[in-house]
């Protein structure tokens, strides 16, 4: 990851988290209505929560409001591929929170929200896997699925003109950051993709 960004970046880092956040808390409220592990609907309203404070502080950061879906996205029943889902997204969330420390340092509680959000969906995912069999089968598929979809998730991610000079540096360190991140899990090796 790059240690150096232009203070330009600043302002495309947190309109682009306004909208991830949006969509995080919509994926968070629709998981809540699936049949979740217990343990897990705690941690969800907790969740829930906290990207709701994310979402204000962007929001008063940037002085405008977020556009909020009016239904709730439609999510897997399957837990396991949910579970997958939200590692993912929470894993790229936090490879943004750690980009947008490098202009706002101050915002620090956010990266730590954010690392703790990857860090407990790793661990039901890591769950599901050591239990082997058809669940684990359906994990490792739906991380490959959802990794393949992800490179024009990014770039869309870093379309603003300000990313621009850093486009290609920050694409291939946060794709290989989330490889090494699935890798690390077992959900799936790095070759595959
Ligand atoms: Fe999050």
């Amino acid at each position: 990851m790059k240690e150096q960004l232009p203070q330009t970046c600043e302002r495309p880092l947190l309109e682009q988290f306004l909208k991830a956040e949006a969509i995080a808390l919509a994926l968070v409220r629709a998981t809540q209505a699936r049949d979740v592990p217990p343990g897990v609907l705690a941690f969800l309203r907790r969740h829930e929560e906290e990207e709701v404070r994310h979402l204000q502080q962007f929001e008063e950061m940037l002085g405008t409001t977020s556009t909020r879906p009016a239904t709730l996205p439609r999510v897997p029943s399957e837990w396991c591929v949910l579970a997958v889902y939200l590692y993912g997204y929470e894993s790229l969330g936090l490879q943004f929170a750690r980009l947008l420390m490098i202009v706002r340092p101050d915002l620090s509680s956010i990266l730590k929200d954010e690392e703790g959000h990857a860090k407990f969906f790793e661990t039901e995912v890591c769950r599901i896997l050591s239990h082997g069999g058809e669940a684990a089968e359906k994990t490792r598929q739906a991380a490959l699925a959802w990794r393949r979809r992800l490179p024009p998730t990014v770039d869309r991610y870093l379309r603003d003109e300000a990313f621009a000079p850093f486009r290609d540096d920050l694409r291939r360190s946060m794709l290989e950051a989330i490889d090494e991140r699935f890798a690390g899990v077992g959900l799936c090796e790095e070759q595959k993709f």
